[in-house]
């Protein structure tokens, strides 16, 4: 049996089921296919960070992105809640970054530098203001403070998209797609999992599984990089929010600080392991020193998928009309998810994209 469809989405993760919101928002038919069973995808193991103005490096595209990607949740928390009654915890205190010596302290002072420059709000705290604002926090040399940055519940963000997208019609569907069928002329035709499904368009989320469709009409430039995390109590003394600091971060999340995130190239291997929670815990107790001797409460990981460039794939396969990526956003994805929901149904319209997307789009790594 075939299902027909405008739009196929392959992947129901946080981008995917994005997607499936913004379609149907937009009057698009969609099909939402998901193989629930696939263990270590990113977003079930995100801590789910809106961290654009802390993470950015000077000059990276990714800070613009970043902005519309936080301000998209800002503007449509509400009206997802009101939509599905999921509440998706959106956290917009700030995020600090602790320097943990004088060269750290000189990059993140060139960061609060050039972001003020370009009118983002960014603040440089010396180390006597470090100690007044924040006196549980380890021996630091300053930190960027970013007014704007918080967190969102990456796992009630997906529900959310995914009762949003279906209360407008989405269809959800569990299979496993193996395959991208295309016409004779090229066209895209549609997917095969345990059915075929056909569509007008069919749209590539399938996050660091992306490149494993047969039938793609080049290979695509994602590849795992598994992030473990821990979660330990959160301590009574430190106030809840997000921190950055010693090369991890760490999120307050139902009474628990969870710890992230190792970066790792281990294949399709999403196995936790002893030294990826030792890093993490060493890495924590300098940052917050009253967690040094905790056991984890618990301890998983994801993979997210990379990119040559650390920038997503978004935008159409010029090799096959109809066929488009929302995929490889690393260390973004929960970030991005909106932003790239909002850019594929604009492109599927064909109106102009709200963001210049010519760093993202998909053949910047294949010329042949
Ligand atoms: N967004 C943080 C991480 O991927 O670890």
């Amino acid at each position: 049996m075939s299902v027909k469809s405008d739009v196929i989405i392959v992947g129901g993760g946080v981008v995917g089921a994005a997607c499936a919101r913004e379609l149907t928002h937009a009057g698009r038919s969609v099909v939402l296919i998901d193989d629930g069973t696939i263990s270590g995808e990113a977003w079930r193991a995100s801590a789910g960070m809106l961290a654009p103005q802390t993470e950015a490096e000077e000059g990276d595209h990714l800070l613009e992105l970043g902005l519309a990607g936080r301000e998209y949740y800002a503007t449509r928390t509400e009206e997802l809640s009101a939509a599905t009654s999921v509440d998706i915890d959106l956290f917009r205190g700030g995020i600090l970054k602790a320097a943990r010596d004088a060269e750290e302290a000189e990059m993140l002072k060139r960061r609060v530098g050039w972001q003020r420059q370009h009118s983002h709000h960014c603040d440089w705290l010396d180390p006597v203001e470090m100690r007044e604002q924040w006196p549980w926090l380890g021996p630091t040399e300053g930190g960027l403070w970013a007014p704007g940055d918080g967190s969102i519940d990456p796992v009630a963000l997906v529900k959310a998209f995914r009762a949003d997208a279906e209360a407008r019609g989405a269809t959800l569907i569990g299979d496993r797609i193996h395959r991208l069928d295309l016409q004779p002329d090229g066209h895209v035709l549609g997917v095969t999992g345990s059915s075929t499904y056909l569509g007008d368009h069919v749209i590539i989320a399938a996050g660091a599984w992306s490149g494993r469709l047969d039938g793609l009409p080049r290979p695509i430039s994602v590849e795992p990089v598994r992030g473990q995390m821990i979660a330990i109590p959160w301590p009574e003394e430190a106030l809840p929010g997000v921190y950055f600091g010693y090369g991890i971060y760490v999120v307050h999340r139902a009474g628990e600080m969870w710890v992230g995130a190792t970066m790792e190239h281990a294949g399709f291997d999403n196995a936790i392991t002893p030294a990826g929670a030792g890093f993490l815990l060493s890495s924590v107790s300098k940052l917050f020193p009253s967690v040094a001797g905790t056991e984890p409460i618990r301890q998983w990981a994801g993979l997210r998928p990379g990119t040559p460039d650390g920038l997503p794939i978004i935008g159409p396969e010029p090799r096959a009309p109809g066929l488009w990526y929302a995929t490889g956003h690393g260390r973004n994805g929960v970030l991005l998810a909106g932003i790239t929901g909002v850019l594929i149904q604009q492109l599927l319209a064909d109106e102009p994209p709200f963001e210049d997307i010519s760093p993202v789009r998909p053949d910047r790594f294949w010329s042949w």
